[in-house]
């Protein structure tokens, strides 16, 4: 998914999402002297509820940005200085429910990675440890093994059926079963911790024994450079209504692009917007608008008007010239054209 579109996506959801959140909070302030309890108990199920959602969001956003290649701040950072630092922070959480907390780091360990990722990584997995055990305590030991960081998160809480121990790492895993409701939470935060240890090119695994306590494991590279994500494919946007012509298209271009196609001029328009293509190949004959209204559409749009349009087209060129160069497209190709020169002018343009 293309990072604006997230970002807008992100942005529509929580907007309204805000004002029923912050209303809800005024009237709920005034509750004691405008509202039966009975009204006052509907609202604060609204509030949860909203909050609930917003959590949701921001997860998944979370989800759909690694998946799209977040960029990784690579510095030395010493990991028992992260490990204080994220016991400070739930300190509180496990005095207010008389857990112990054990630590043990190496003082020597000191990974090249990005320090904004490893501190969510362990803020998830030890605000699991405290949500999760009611007595008794938490564990955390790091050390160097076999040219690894070793990290583990040992606790005595409720732990977690064999079953379930495999699906943890993939979305939406609710292992808590009827005592669900008792412990708020999206399920998504596993998915997202394993995400990111994957990105910092390490792995995760759990051990557990149902009612005695769980262990997460977490293996790090020391030395080892991160790998980055992959540079995401850039898309191409092909609005065209000859099937073949899209056979065509794809077969040329797949494995160096991903293909997005449509075959209406309209339609074509829209995808333009939302999905934000690196470049554009457009026919001059669609069933419901000419080429040159959507590229006309396009350019005069400030939203699409950066996007490079190519016009790919059987009808004689030499006719329309005037008129192709007059509608404001970047360049136009030909049918039937010569396999390589169509294929580096769209790497050309895509590069632009
Ligand atoms: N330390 C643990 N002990 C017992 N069960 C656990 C532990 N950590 C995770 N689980 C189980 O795995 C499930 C998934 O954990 P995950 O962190 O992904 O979601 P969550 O904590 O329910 O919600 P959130 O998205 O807010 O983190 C939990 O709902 C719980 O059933
Ligand atoms: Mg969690």
């Amino acid at each position: 998914m293309n990072k604006e579109f997230l970002h807008s996506i992100s942005h529509e959801l929580k907007s309204p999402l805000n004002s029923i959140l912050t209303l809800s909070k005024v009237l709920l302030m005034q509750a004691d002297s405008r509202l039966t309890s009975e009204e006052k108990e509907y609202l604060q199920i609204v509030e949860r509820n909203g909050q609930k959602l917003l959590a949701l969001i921001n997860d998944l956003i979370e989800v759909f940005e690694i998946d799209s290649g977040i960029q990784l701040s690579v510095t030395d950072v010493a990991l028992a200085s992260v490990l204080h630092n994220v016991c400070e922070r739930y300190e509180g959480a496990m005095r207010k429910k008389g857990l112990q907390l054990h630590m043990h780091c190496d003082d020597d360990i000191v990974l090249k990675t990005d320090e904004a990722r490893l501190y969510q990584i362990f803020e998830n997995l030890i605000d699991n440890a405290i949500k999760f055990t009611e007595e008794g305590s938490i564990t955390i030991s790091a050390y160097k093994k076999e040219g690894k960081c070793v990290v583990t998160i040992a606790d005595t809480g409720i732990g977690i059926r064999s079953e379930y121990c495999d699906t943890l790492f993939t979305g939406f895993t609710k292992a808590s079963g009827s005592l669900s409701s008792k412990y708020p939470g999206t399920g998504l935060g596993l998915t997202i911790v394993s995400k990111l240890v994957a990105l910092l090119g390490g792995s995760i695994e759990v051990e557990s024994q149902l009612g005695k306590g769980s262990i997460f494991t977490v293996r790090l590279p020391l030395q080892k450079e991160i790998t980055m994500p992959q540079q995401q494919r850039k898309t191409i946007l092909v609005i065209d209504d000859d099937p073949d012509s899209i056979v065509v298209v794809k077969a040329l271009l797949s494995k160096l692009y991903y293909i997005v196609e449509t075959h209406s001029g309209q339609e074509g328009l829209a995808l333009a917007g939302d999905i934000q293509p690196a470049c554009i190949l457009l026919d001059l004959s669609l069933p419901d608008l000419h080429g040159l209204q959507v590229v006309k559409q396009l350019k005069d749009n400030p939203q699409t008007r950066h996007i490079p349009v190519i016009i790919v087209s059987a009808s004689s060129l030499k006719h329309e010239r005037g008129a192709i160069i007059a509608s404001g497209c970047d360049d136009f190709i030909q049918k039937p054209f010569a396999v390589e020169e169509f294929v580096l002018k769209v790497q050309k343009w895509v590069r632009q």
